[in-house]
């Protein structure tokens, strides 16, 4: 088992460290030297894909969370409405689906019962269905009317890491193919939002260059009862799944908040020495949202919290408010998703590994749950 774990301690750190080849293998072979997407595996036929008016993603966990980051670059990008919903809850709201809905499945195993349910449902009232899925084969691609394969490769661990990041690759490369075949892009646009991804590998793995600093973190931090995760715009899911990281694996009570809904109520909970994660948005990105966070870690500081600040490369504005700063490498708001998660991940395995848990089968957990 040590030999398969390739030297790691778990399959989860091995995992987090495939993260680079997993978002290039995904991204491969999908768009031609003219930067060109040829997404042949989506057999819908572009008539239909264009009179699509509603994109709704359902998934569940991990997945949800890349299905949320997906929601503002396909909004962005393709100016078609799109939810995301929780796979169990989508049928019992009694979802408005018809013909012009595509409903995109997101699951690593494919074998998830809520999501194929949800899937089944949508086909029931006309909708086609793209699955975006790690395992080739499984029950939601072949019951679905097209399948987006993400090339993880096999994920073990049962807290999803590779299978995130590349979840959210195959998702961005459907938007950008939708804003092709639709025109709402022009075409240096896109090439431009792909040469970027392409970059991506690389950035990914100068997080884990400097891997030390939040493992660490999390050894030091192993003791904590609580702790809380702020993001805004695509941190925001960001946040939310770094809470989940810790909650799934370390048995932290942890939770993700919008960082503007602070105010709203989860300031409440700040008290002195509260470790607070924030997710920042690049300085260089939309107006005014970087300084609305940068106000939000003043004021958790403020009340005592303990402030580990995510933030880009050069970003110095959160220096006097930091009391640990983690820096992604500088890329477009869209994509910081594939950075910021990385070091939550490090920190819930480190953390777990610290307390002697069992990294990789956490109690209560299953990988692929396939009941409802
Ligand atoms: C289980 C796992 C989670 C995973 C979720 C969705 O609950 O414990 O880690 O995110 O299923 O799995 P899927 O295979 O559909 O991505």
């Amino acid at each position: 088992a040590a030999a398969e774990k390739g030297g790691f301690d778990s399959f989860m750190e091995k995992e987090i460290h495939e993260q680079p080849a997993a978002v290039r293998d995904t991204l491969m072979g999908r768009f031609d030297e003219k930067g060109n997407l040829t997404l042949d595996e989506l057999k819908i036929d572009d008539s239909i894909l264009r009179s699509i008016d509603k994109i709704i993603v359902v998934a569940c966990g991990t997945a949800a969370y890349a299905g949320q980051v997906a929601r503002y670059a396909i909004e962005h990008w393709c100016r078609i409405p799109t939810e995301v919903e929780l796979a169990h809850e989508f049928r019992y709201r009694d979802p408005i689906v018809n013909e012009k809905t595509l409903v995109v499945s997101l699951s690593q195993s494919g074998e998830t019962m809520d999501t194929l349910m949800a899937v089944r449902h949508a086909q029931e009232q006309g909708a086609k269905v793209v699955s975006i899925c790690n395992t080739t084969g499984s029950t939601l691609p072949r019951e679905s009317d097209a399948a987006l394969y993400t090339h993880a490769g096999p994920e073990i661990a049962v807290a999803s890491t590779k299978a995130f990041l590349s979840q959210i690759a195959a998702a961005y490369l459907l938007g950008l193919y939708l804003a092709q075949l639709r025109g709402n892009m022009y075409k240096d646009e896109i090439q431009s939002v792909l040469k970027e991804l392409q970059a991506m590998p690389e950035k990914i793995q100068a997080i884990l260059d400097n891997e030390q600093q939040i493992k660490d973190l999390g050894i030091e931090m192993k003791d904590s009862d609580s702790v809380l995760f702020l993001g805004r715009h695509v941190g925001f899911p960001v946040a939310l799944e770094g809470a989940l990281k810790l909650k799934e694996i370390a048995y932290i009570h942890a939770e993700g908040f919008a960082a503007g809904e602070l105010k709203h109520g989860p300031i409440a909970l700040v008290e002195e020495g509260q470790p607070i994660f924030v997710v920042v948005p690049s300085p260089r990105g939309r107006d005014s949202l970087h300084s609305k966070v940068v106000s939000n870690i003043q004021e958790v500081r403020a009340r005592g919290a303990v402030t580990i600040v995510i933030a880009e490369e050069g970003d110095s504005t959160v220096e006097p408010y930091s009391n640990h700063i983690i820096r992604y490498p500088q890329c477009p708001t869209l994509l910081q998703p594939l950075l910021a998660t990385v070091p939550l991940q490090i920190f819930a395995c480190a953390l777990s590994g610290a307390k002697g848990l069992d990294v990789d089968q956490p109690r209560n957990l299953a990988k692929s749950v396939t009941v409802e």
